[in-house]
């Protein structure tokens, strides 16, 4: 595996890939971007990256732009070496670790923002996030010029304004969203999972069961809102100190849903010890009740 930091190395390096299979020029390449402490959950993200190309480029981009003023940019965990290690043995080709001066060089006056599917859920409980997403992808996107690009289902939102800016923007670029991987009590992976204490993390798996009952409990006929209402408190119950959102929403439009309707996602925030987890689960009408993880 190439691990670069240049820019201007880039563009070559892409070429030379897309070229390296012999004299077919048209090799497939796949970006899957990140922001390194890499887990399993990034592991299938190369997994169904190589499945769908035959050249994988990753990048490791700790974007400051999509931290809020009181967030975790500083401590977010960085771990180079091991996930250099952990790409080249996932049979990752080509890892580009920009510099925030190759990225947002001297100048930079740019963003670009989703309007509507931005607003909502993380949007309000961290202003500007999804700016900041959408901006750095563009970027990366622009630069890398990969014919297809993954990203995490567990950061559902993300995905859907990641699909919107890519459609609008027409970048000819597929984007695809990978399932989530989970822990085997069902907490989903995450990077930040690091900052929970070992009682913290015990307690985390009350998040996904009360998605999985808050499901089983609409599929089964239970109104939406106390459905709603039970999985709340059943995360307050287990320790989580503030619920920033628990909703049933389109899983296209990510508008809030009273009522079961086509498409749908369960999807929830909230903070233990400090610790701010999302996740989010499909709810399949014809789904049966107990039928798929989270447990
Ligand atoms: O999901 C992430 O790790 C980041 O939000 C992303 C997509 C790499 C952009 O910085």
């Amino acid at each position: 595996m190439q691990i670069i930091r240049d820019l201007e190395a880039l563009a070559g390096e892409v070429f030379a890939l897309r070229a390296s299979q012999g004299e077919n020029r048209g090799d497939r390449v796949a970006l899957v971007p990140t922001m390194g402490a890499l887990h399993a959950g990034h592991m299938a993200l190369i997994t169904e990256a190589k499945r769908r190309a035959d050249r994988v480029v990753a990048t490791i981009f700790v974007n400051p732009l999509q931290f809020g003023a009181d967030e975790d940019l500083d401590r977010y965990p960085r771990h180079e070496a091991a996930d250099a290690e952990m790409l080249r043995q996932a049979g990752c080709d080509l890892l580009w670790m920009p510099s925030v001066g190759d990225i947002y060089p001297e100048g930079f006056a740019t963003t670009v923002s989703v309007r509507g599917l931005s607003e909502r859920w993380e949007g309000e409980a961290r202003p500007g996030h999804f700016d900041g997403v959408a901006t750095v992808v563009a970027r990366l996107l622009l630069a890398v010029k990969p014919d297809v690009a993954l990203f995490g289902e567990k950061d559902f939102q993300q995905l859907a304004v990641i699909r919107r800016m890519a459609d609008d923007l027409g970048l000819g670029i597929e984007i695809v969203g990978v399932p989530t991987v989970r822990d085997e009590d069902g907490l989903a992976l995450s990077s930040r999972n690091a900052y929970l204490s070992a009682d913290q993390r015990k307690r985390a798996v009350a998040l996904p069961q009360a998605l999985a009952a808050a499901r089983d409990a609409i599929l089964s006929g239970e109104p939406v809102d106390a459905a709603l209402a039970g999985a709340k408190e059943a995360i307050r119950a287990a320790g989580f100190s503030s619920i920033d959102y628990v909703a049933l929403v389109d899983a296209g439009t990510l508008e809030p849903l009273e009522e079961p309707r086509g498409a749908m996602r369960l999807i929830a925030a909230a903070t233990i010890g400090g610790t701010r987890l999302i996740d989010n689960i499909a709810v399949a009408t014809g789904q049966s009740p107990r039928a798929s993880s989270p447990r």
